[in-house]
């Protein structure tokens, strides 16, 4: 069983140490918030497996890590100066400040054909696309929301509406010491450019030949018009991406694997179930993109919203990003939409040695989130189990290489020295062998300590008792040197010998 509502996770996640609201003891900052001790773990954990997935376990794929403080340039020749926005719109009776498209998708169907038809259009069933056709004419637009009565959700009744009108998400930061209109840089709304930017120097420091991709983890920031729902929608945000190189013919064939592979990934490697993920094809698609496909996640609260995009950017950002571009052997769209480049140094073109000419290659794109992703997580791991007993069990069924925690080694007495020193030294041979994060507890009886465990999602709990000392009732001394290994998942347990431990959590993390 999964999470029923965002507000078991966000409850959770303050309780136990993975997510808190950042610059709380200050009334906050909207959209940011801080990982925790547990939190901090979980999110690298889930970084870790995307990283051996897509960069150690294949032959074709480099790491990067570039700068998040970005020269203006990129970002005007990657088009988001110009296109980078959300719509909005303003009540002017409750105040209240809504993404236009957020707005209207919390209408009723007869609301939206009132609104279709006071602007005069059929409407369009995709959302995007509406949305495009309303911006077309904000004054026309803000005449129809007010005549088709667009309700506003804060106080139920019709909205005194401003006109709509587009904001660009990205923010701006002073660079050096003097303040005037031209020392300004970007934060990175995407970790992709710098993958874009990077391109000929990995391909001349790694003699890659196509197809091949660059694969980075870091932090984006966007300037979100209503951040919300926890940490799906931030303004300071992490990506995991992947710019994939190839010959513009294999573009297509090669966006499908990455679709599939990325969903069996999901699924096997994090732990989503299937039922829970669906894909979306989008219909209005970004200046860049031949053809989108998003990977939905059943989020509690929110049901399917996207966890992860998969575009064919075709040469877009290679033919932007590059001088001379008139001399390059462009796709339609990139020669007569891109800027014309007059502050690029290089032509991002790679030289086909079969042809014996330069081309320009595509580009297929998987970009997540790695909060969406530790959400989703948490969401389909989180479980409230009756037991016999009446009580409620709360657990986290995480896949073992998630866990913030592997093992938590657990003295019986806490008074008792023999037994704590035996428990710690347990807790240091684990740790020593580099394969598993294990914990040593002893603040609450062991009871407490198994529920606060399986609250964490902690796989296996280690109890060392009178026994593992050799000193079992009535004198009996067979157990000694051996330790009870209790199973998050089935509260199964097991006694193990101590030589054996290592062997017997090394198979069982996997
Ligand atoms: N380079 C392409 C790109 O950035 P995107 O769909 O805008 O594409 C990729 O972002 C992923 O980043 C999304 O699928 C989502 O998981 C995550 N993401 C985007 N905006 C976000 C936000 N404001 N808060 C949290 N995650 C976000």
């Amino acid at each position: 069983m999964a999470a029923k509502s965002l507000e078991q996770i966000v409850s959770l996640c303050k309780r136990r140490g993975f997510i808190f609201p950042g610059s709380e003891i200050y009334g906050g900052l909207q959209g940011t918030f801080d990982y925790g001790p547990l939190g901090v773990e979980l999110k690298n954990n889930l970084k870790r497996l995307w990283w051996r997935h897509n960069v150690y376990e294949r032959d074709d794929m480099e790491g990067i890590e570039t700068a998040l403080l970005t020269n203006r340039y990129v970002l005007r020749y990657s088009g988001h100066e110009k296109g980078f926005t959300d719509p909005l719109i303003d009540n002017k009776t409750t105040k209240k400040r809504y993404r236009f498209d957020h707005l209207l998708k919390e209408q009723t169907n007869e609301v939206l054909d009132a609104v279709a038809a006071a602007f005069g259009i059929a409407r369009p069933d995709d959302m995007d696309l509406f949305v495009d056709a309303l911006l077309a004419d904000t004054k026309k637009s803000q005449t129809a929301l007010m005549a088709a009565k667009v309700i506003d959700a804060q106080d139920g009744k019709p909205g005194d509406w401003t006109e709509p009108r587009t904001f660009n998400l990205m923010f701006k930061t002073q660079v050096g010491p003097v303040a005037d209109d031209e020392s300004f840089a970007y934060l990175r709304p995407e970790t992709a450019q710098g993958m874009f930017i990077n391109f000929k120097n990995v391909l001349d420091s790694t003699n890659r030949k196509l197809p091949f991709g660059i694969a980075q983890q870091g932090k984006s920031f966007r300037n979100e018009i209503t951040p919300r729902n926890f940490i799906f929608r931030v303004r300071e945000l992490e990506q995991m991406e992947i710019e994939y190189f190839v010959r513009p013919e294999d573009a297509e064939r090669i966006h499908d694997e990455w679709i599939t592979d990325h969903v069996d990934w999901w699924v096997e490697e994090v732990g989503l179930s299937r039922e829970n993920l669906k894909l979306f094809s989008h219909v209005k698609l970004a200046h860049y993109s031949r053809r989108t496909v998003d990977i939905l996640y059943n989020f509690p609260t929110l049901g399917f919203d996207e966890l992860e995009g998969i575009a064919n950017r075709t040469d877009w950002d290679l033919g932007s990003h590059s001088r001379d571009q008139a001399n390059l052997p462009l796709s339609a769209n990139t020669a007569q939409m891109a800027l014309k480049n007059e502050h690029s140094t290089e032509k991002l073109t790679y030289f086909d040695d079969a042809a014996k000419k330069h081309i320009v290659p595509f580009v297929v794109e998987p970009a997540a989130g790695v909060d969406r992703g530790v959400l989703a997580a948490l969401c389909e791991a989180y479980d409230e189990e009756l037991l016999p007993n009446g009580e409620t069990r709360v657990v986290l069924r995480l896949k073992p290489a998630l866990a913030p925690i592997k093992v938590a080694v657990l003295p019986l007495a806490k008074n008792k020295p023999d037994i704590v020193a035996y428990a710690k030294s347990v807790k240091r041979t684990l740790l020593a062998s580099g394969e598993m994060r294990a914990v040593y507890d002893d603040s609450a009886a062991i009871g407490k300590l198994y529920r606060r465990q399986d609250e964490v999602g902690t796989p296996f709990c280690i109890t060392v008792d009178y026994d593992t000392l050799g000193l079992g009732k009535d004198g009996d001394t067979s157990l000694k040197d051996t330790v009870t290994v209790r199973e998050r998942d089935s509260m199964l347990q097991e006694r193990v010998p101590v030589e054996d431990l290592l062997a017997y959590l090394r198979d069982r993390l996997k």
